[in-house]
């Protein structure tokens, strides 16, 4: 698991927020002026509104749990937040994590919207349909939603009509089947799993079955509800097909290690939406790289903070994706990596 972003390590690089501070800057010292001057705590004076002089922006970032993937773009999005002049000391992070509860979602985006923030940065499919049934006038920008016009966050990704927008992590689910064919030739029928409630799974599932069945394999689905049920699905699955395909599925993903293990049980290779879940124990994957997603979330980011429309910021992808494989995961279910393959592939192991 990565470490938590240390939120005193964001310090002042460049001088983006000038304009706000000037102008609070302002608004004290007519605030000072109308009062006569009053004998106020000079340290941290306050204008008539209650704010104070040395008034910061305010982002609050909400992910829906925890996973490697998730937690690679929300600390990718800071640090490169930082370097853009959006440090500690002129951003007030709020920075949370549901913890996998709908309701704990819906709570903190109304906390964001209670407290007025500038920015509300939601990283996911589930979090950014919460943050945008919260508010319609603050900017949602989220991050890694696999499709955000199924979804529902807006009609026209090349021109949000609304308060939303932000980057997507569509991925080219060919290519997936592709590198199956490949890796595994002797693979005739793929198992396909996910949670039943993520719409970003269902959407990549349905794309990734029609694919398949061009490309004549059999096919069996099975969809689950919680973690709870993923071992005992893995295992029917594992029992029945001679792959298992898993999309960008955030609840499977918090639980990798355990589809892993049964991918090794029943010597099944695991193909995933992500490189994360290739490190967390999957075999492989072409994928996007969300160290990259996350900075571009925060470019998009000073945009909206710098006054650029909502209107006129397309959602963003990236073109880019790479072959991600785990030689462990290959070596316990006996898959040997063509030369070629091994070559142009990024190989992700805990081990090394
Ligand atoms: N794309 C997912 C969504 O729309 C979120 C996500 C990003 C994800 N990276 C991931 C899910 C890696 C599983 C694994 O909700």
């Amino acid at each position: 698991m990565r470490h938590k972003p240390k939120k005193e390590l964001y310090f002042m690089k460049k001088f983006g927020m000038v304009k706000k501070i000037a102008a609070s800057l302002m608004a004290v010292v007519l605030a000072f002026a109308a009062a006569g001057c009053t004998n106020e705590n000079t340290s941290s004076a306050q204008s008539s509104s209650g704010q104070s002089t040395d008034e910061k922006l305010k982002i609050g970032v909400v992910q829906i749990m925890e996973h490697t993937s998730l937690d690679t773009i929300r600390d990718s999005f800071l640090e490169k937040m930082e370097q853009l002049g959006y440090g500690e000391d002129k951003v007030e992070y709020d920075i949370q994590n549901a913890q996998g509860e709908q309701s704990s979602l819906s709570t903190i985006c109304k906390k964001f919207v209670g407290d007025d923030v500038d920015l509300i940065v939601a990283i996911a499919t589930q979090t950014a349909q919460t943050a945008a049934a919260t508010t319609s006038d603050i900017p949602v920008l989220f991050s890694a939603v696999t499709d955000p016009v199924q979804a529902k966050l807006l009609t026209d990704p090349e021109h949000p009509d609304g308060n939303v927008t932000g980057t997507s992590d569509a991925i080219p689910v060919d290519q997936v089947l592709n590198l199956c064919q490949q890796l595994t030739p002797d693979v005739e029928k793929i198992g396909f799993l996910y949670t039943s409630s993520e719409i970003n799974s269902q959407v990549t599932v349905e794309e990734a079955m029609k694919l398949a069945e061009e490309m004549g394999y059999q096919m069996q689905l099975m969809t689950i509800s919680e973690t709870s049920e993923l071992q005992q699905a893995a295992q029917t699955l594992a029992q029945e097909t001679d792959a298992i395909y898993v999309p960008i599925d955030n609840t499977i993903a918090q639980a990798m290690p355990v589809l892993a293990q049964v991918g090794i049980d029943f010597q099944v290779p695991i193909y995933t939406g992500a490189d994360s879940m290739v490190l967390d124990g999957g075999f492989a994957t072409v994928g996007i790289d969300y160290t990259k997603l996350g900075a571009q979330t925060a470019e998009m980011a000073d945009k909206i903070l710098t006054g650029t429309p909502i209107s006129q910021l397309p959602v963003e992808t990236l073109s880019e994706f790479g072959t991600y494989i785990n030689p462990d995961t290959a070596q316990q279910i006996g898959v040997e990596i063509p030369q070629e393959i091994a070559e142009k592939a990024t190989m992700l192991s805990k081990e090394e």
